[in-house]
């Protein structure tokens, strides 16, 4: 069996190094694994519009960000399809067909949903499509067969509801739709990367996010001024590792060979983190080594990003190539969809056949 990656971003704004650490960096490493037959990602403009549609405006104005985070990371349109959500129809037929194999308390139950619409406070008010956005995120991974979908954690609950519709419309009908798993990342630390305040999660409206696309001089003082312990007062108290954001982003991002290169008095993290706690180990000296390591791995990024900004028609034609491409592969599974369903009514010639004879003589 073809080995498929599919995953996905809502475009409702820049992608900053949480995006980057809990699953980009993967993407590209998989893209380039060579162990794919295919790779599909996703710009999710019909997810996020089922929260935004006081602000659709802001969807269609970050399709160009997220497309631009994403060749600026390496993903490669020579070696995967970047598409738009929207502009596949199928999707949406195939959605409402799952529709039929969902029951409403299933996804009263999924933990995401549950908690996302918490967040919104869209307990009275839950849109339609809101709730319903598992299933239509079954479709984007059922339509190109994805056999792998490499997520952050808080999608696991998706691929459980995707994995359950997939078998349910196996068993009903026949055995056209392959069961995906999530690929999550590796690393603990990089499934949640905290904001730069030591909040859990990184929002733009909270203000503490580190963008790919910010400016090296961004990411400074964003660093140089970052949470860490508040107990930590003088250089010479004991500090502590837990909940301290430096520390974190360096267990995300920080590799044996950064010490060679910009802090040789440490031979890795482990003795970096035995100093803090000892005391005697400042602040400063930590955030400005964990700068370098993290500027040397957004350089590039940035650079690269740089580039592709000078010609934007050509992203969005990339993104058409790409939308082409996975139209055609969605189209051919909505077909074999249709026709385990027989609902390919004028394809049917036997039941033409027998109609016929029915009323025949
Ligand atoms: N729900 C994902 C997110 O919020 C985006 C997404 C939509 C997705 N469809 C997908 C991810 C299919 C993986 C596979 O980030």
């Amino acid at each position: 069996m073809s080995k498929i990656i599919l995953t996905g971003d809502r475009p409702t704004g820049r992608l900053h190094v949480g995006h980057y650490v809990g699953s980009l960096k993967r993407r590209v490493e998989l893209q380039n694994s060579g162990e794919y037959d295919k790779t599909f990602i996703m710009i999710a403009d019909a997810q996020a519009l089922t929260d935004n549609i006081e602000n659709p405006e802001k969807i269609r104005q970050n399709i160009i960000e997220v497309a631009l985070d994403y060749l600026s990371c390496g993903l490669d349109p020579a070696k995967s399809t970047l598409f738009i959500q929207s502009q596949i129809s199928e999707l949406c037929e195939l959605t409402f067909y799952y529709m039929d194999l969902v029951t409403v308390a299933r996804l009263q139950r999924n933990p995401t949903v549950k908690a996302e619409i918490q967040m919104r406070n869209f307990e009275a008010s839950i849109p339609v499509g809101f709730f319903t956005y598992p299933i239509s995120q079954a479709a984007d991974i059922t339509a190109f067969k994805a056999t792998t979908v490499p997520v952050g954690e808080d999608q696991l609950p998706m691929i459980e509801q995707t994995r359950e519709i997939v078998r349910k419309f196996n068993a009903v009908y026949s055995e056209v739709l392959v069961e995906p798993e999530a690929l999550i990342p590796e690393n603990e630390v990089c499934m949640r990367l905290p904001g730069t305040d030591g909040k859990a999660k990184m929002s733009k409206s909270l203000g503490n996010c580190i963008y790919l696309a910010d400016t090296a001089d961004d990411v400074k003082k964003k660093i140089m001024s970052m949470y860490t312990d508040p107990e930590h007062l003088q250089v010479s108290d004991p500090g502590h590792i837990e909940g301290n954001t430096v520390f974190t982003y360096l267990d995300a991002f920080c590799l044996e060979e950064h010490f060679e290169r910009y802090l040789p008095e440490y031979a890795n993290l482990d003795e970096l983190k035995a100093h803090y706690k000892r005391g005697g180990l400042g602040d400063v000296k930590v955030k400005k080594f964990l700068n370098h390591v993290m500027q040397e791995e957004l350089e590039p990024i940035r650079n690269r990003r740089k580039e592709f900004e000078k010609d934007i028609p050509e992203i969005y034609n990339i993104l058409k190539k790409g939308s082409d491409t996975a139209r055609e592969t969605a189209a051919q599974t909505l077909s074999e969809v249709k026709e385990a369903m027989r609902i390919n009514y004028f394809d049917d010639a036997e039941l033409i056949k027998d109609q016929a004879a029915k009323y025949g003589e």
